[in-house]
């Protein structure tokens, strides 16, 4: 597939079938999972937290797959030491909930935790941008739903955004939400190199299939 990657949101599998659920995605050449952290207070839910963590990373770097954290959380570096510590690869924060993104990428760092930032909707392309920038990112997310719960509709708007975003920052854009089959290929040309996608994988009772299904359509 050369420069994009399907990123399966692990808040949207059945937790009965966890595992085997991860195994059908190692099996399709998944190697990058999407893990996230919402703190009921950032976003509404809690979401799936360090535990959940520490049982699936394990297998997963065995595999040769990170795990990449999205924090949904008003203070995210009061979460890195834990996370680290329960198999974390990288973290992305948002830069919504920081006045600090060096400071916070710096504490990330610290840690051997490669470093995104993300943005909400409401938040214009050129600050996530200048912030990702004073971060050091090695990832910028546009959120393409406002964040907290799976299953949302993309929001069309993010197309732009991504377009826009692809002319500030030289590195990987990340989309997150609502993406699937219809709309992975909009957003590959839009510019985004990682798609997350939730429901759209993990509402096939066979996950491995329906991520290669989203890898297909933009191949
Ligand atoms: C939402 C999360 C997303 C979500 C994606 O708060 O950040 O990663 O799980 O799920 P879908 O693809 O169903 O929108
Ligand atoms: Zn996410």
């Amino acid at each position: 597939r050369g420069d994009v990657e399907i990123e399966p949101s692990l808040y949207a599998a059945d937790f009965m079938r966890l595992g085997a659920q991860i195994e059908s995605l190692l099996d399709a050449g998944c190697r990058i999972f999407h893990f996230d952290i919402g703190d009921g207070h950032f976003v509404p839910p809690v979401t799936i937290g360090p535990v959940v963590l520490r049982s699936i990373a394990p297998r997963i770097h065995e595999r040769g797959g990170v795990l990449d954290c999205h924090l949904m959380v008003t203070d995210p570096a009061h979460h890195f030491a834990e996370l680290a510590a329960s198999g974390a690869d990288a973290v992305t924060f948002h830069v919504e909930a920081t006045a600090d993104a060096a400071g916070v990428a710096a504490a990330a760092r610290a840690l051997g935790l490669a470093v995104g930032v993300a943005f909400n909707p409401e938040t214009e392309p050129e600050a996530a941008a200048a912030l990702a920038a004073e971060a050091g990112a090695e990832i910028v997310l546009c959120m393409s739903i406002h964040p907290g719960y799976s299953g949302q509709a993309f929001m069309p708007q993010a197309l732009a955004r991504i377009a826009r975003l692809r002319q500030l920052v030289e590195v990987p854009i990340q989309v997150d939400g609502g993406v699937g089959e219809g709309n992975a290929a909009a957003a590959r040309a839009a510019g985004a190199a990682l798609l997350v996608a939730g429901s759209a994988v993990f509402g096939d009772p066979d996950p491995g299939a329906a991520y290669r299904r989203i890898a297909a359509a933009c191949a």
